[in-house]
């Protein structure tokens, strides 16, 4: 459950909108952020929150590339599969990234960091090939810079942690 502060939060946005239910993403991205991804818990709550029903949640939620209904890594990699980004080499960026992390699209890297996921295009194609992390743009990309970023995301991690 959210905390109250944060239902409040939320509620007050809700009412604030001429039309409530132009809210539902924004209370999605909310809930997600709180739970590391669209639980099912949080699909009750912003049902509850925008008074819809919980089936109406989860049609817009499965509609949305960036709302999450399993549980994800700490870094998401939309990995681009559009036409353009395919100039990444012998494989796909999205077969790269899962064969170099070992991981099967949306899984979770055992160390909890990564999940691949691929999307159409991520409106990059001038940088392509490219992905968003986290909804940070990365590009032109090759193999190469690929495992630099990945390694760059991994010290990252490490200093955050290192820093609590
Ligand atoms: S096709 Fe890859 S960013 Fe547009």
């Amino acid at each position: 459950m959210i905390p109250k502060e944060m239902k409040d939060r939320i509620r007050k946005q809700i009412e604030g909108s001429e039309h409530p239910r132009e809210q539902v993403v924004n209370v999605m991205y909310a809930l997600q952020s709180h739970y590391g991804y669209l639980s099912d818990e949080a699909v009750i709550e912003a049902a509850g929150l925008l008074d819809m029903s919980p089936l109406e949640i989860e049609e817009l939620a499965t509609f949305y590339d960036f709302i999450y209904r399993e549980p994800v890594g700490k870094y998401v990699i939309h990995a681009c599969d559009g036409v353009v980004c395919w100039m990444f080499g012998e494989e796909s960026l999205v077969d790269y990234l899962c064969r170099t992390l070992a991981v099967e699209i949306g899984e979770i890297t055992p160390d909890g960091l990564f999940t691949v996921l691929p999307s159409v295009c991520i409106g990059y194609c001038d940088h392509a090939p490219a992905v968003l992390v986290n909804g940070r743009a990365y590009g032109p990309l090759t193999p190469e810079k690929v495992d630099e970023l990945l390694e760059q995301l991994r010290r990252d991690h490490f200093i955050l942690v290192q820093d609590r």
